[in-house]
């Protein structure tokens, strides 16, 4: 088998998978109060997804994680992550995870542990329960406490990713890192990104740059770059007094994609190259128009890596919305 390997000699491991565009909160930065969602028979089925994901660890992927929307409102979602547990036992997924707001985490926590889940990505945004529920518009922080005690109950390892949003949570930065700490999560702050139409908010004028944060907690403690990359959007800085390592993700301010190593499925069965990039291929045909054979699958999966950009064309330098992305995160995943 002939890895994939992108027009820029960029291995392709790593596939994220939107089960869903659905979810039951309503975040301000991501959807809009009133969406439409797909029409049910658009999605791909549970056994679509089996597929699609066995074709792609056939291909040398090597790490799935599944995001939505929301995965866990997709109904019988964890028969799919049961499923996928075959290919871990087997080590050719060597790990199978998920993004999550934590809403139904009490419910599903010992049996994604059981499905093979060991770390946990999960949004929050704040500690604050009026400022959640303003955010979240839907959300309960209660809910999403009692989530994330059972995530970590059950092994797993949490890592908490907040949106730095300037005049929302930039008094709780200090808050935040040390309740992540007195828990041992990791955490990661994200800046907010241009996507979807999602009404009339002013989302530049909460545009917080990351490095102002960095700055921020610089005054207080003493920060140490760490030089690993993970092959993802993330930076590293290791809190000397405390040992704690905080995550940067600044898609808009820095460039990682030279060492992008994934692609991302869509729950309509689209492969986008980039999350800030329009090109995509459709699989779902390739799948449904050839039920028992693969081949055209893994064709069509090798066709669209050759579409793989250099890198994203989100562009604030403009600060206008030219460079927003038509797309919902939730559509492609974040
Ligand atoms: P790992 O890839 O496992 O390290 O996790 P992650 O932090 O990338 O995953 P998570 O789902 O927690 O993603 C957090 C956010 O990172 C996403 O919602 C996106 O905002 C951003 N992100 C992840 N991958 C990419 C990428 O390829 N490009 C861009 N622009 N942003 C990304
Ligand atoms: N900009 C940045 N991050 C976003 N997320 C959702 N929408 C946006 C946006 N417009 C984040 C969520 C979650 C992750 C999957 O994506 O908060 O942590
Ligand atoms: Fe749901 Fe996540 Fe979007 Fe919030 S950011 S509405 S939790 S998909």
């Amino acid at each position: 088998m002939t890895p994939l390997i992108d027009p820029f000699q960029r291995a392709i491991t790593y596939l994220r998978v939107s089960v869903t565009d659905r979810c039951d909160f309503r975040c301000v930065y991501c959807m809009s109060e009133n969406m439409t969602f797909l029409p049910k028979k658009e999605l791909l089925t549970l056994e679509e997804l089996d597929r699609m994901c066995s074709t792609f660890i056939g291909l040398g992927v090597e790490k799935l994680r599944i995001t939505g929307g929301e995965p866990l409102v997709r109904r019988d979602i964890m028969t799919f992550f049961r499923s996928m547990t075959r290919h871990l036992e087997a080590g050719t997924l060597k790990e199978l995870t998920l993004t999550t707001n934590g809403s139904q985490l009490d419910r599903f926590a010992d049996d994604l542990y059981a499905a093979g889940v060991r770390r946990i990505n999960i949004s929050l945004d704040t500690l604050d329960e009026q400022k959640f529920a303003d955010i979240t518009r839907w959300g309960r922080l209660p809910q999403v406490i009692k989530g994330i005690d059972a995530a970590q109950k059950a092994g797993m390892r949490v890592k908490i990713n907040t949106v730095a949003l300037k005049g929302f949570n930039e008094d709780e930065l200090f808050t935040l890192a040390e309740w992540c700490r007195s828990r041992d999560m990791d955490l990661t702050f994200i800046e907010v990104m241009p996507m979807g139409d999602i009404g009339n908010e002013d989302r530049l004028g909460q545009y917080w740059k990351l490095s102002d944060l960095r700055d921020a907690l610089r005054k207080e403690y003493t920060l140490t770059d760490l030089p690993e990359r993970t092959g993802g959007p993330a930076r590293y800085v290791r809190v000397e007094e405390t040992g704690q390592k905080i995550g940067f993700i600044t898609p808009l301010t820095h460039n990682f994609c030279e060492s992008c190593n994934r692609v991302r499925l869509t729950c309509t069965g689209e492969l986008f190259m980039c999350l800030g990039q329009e090109d995509n291929a459709d699989l779902r045909s390739a799948l449904r128009n050839h039920p028992s054979s693969d081949a055209p699958l893994e064709q069509a999966i090798r066709n669209a890596i050759t579409l793989k950009p250099k890198g994203h064309d989100f562009d604030y330098s403009r600060q206008t919305v030219d460079g927003r992305v038509s797309r919902h995160m939730s559509h492609t995943g974040g």
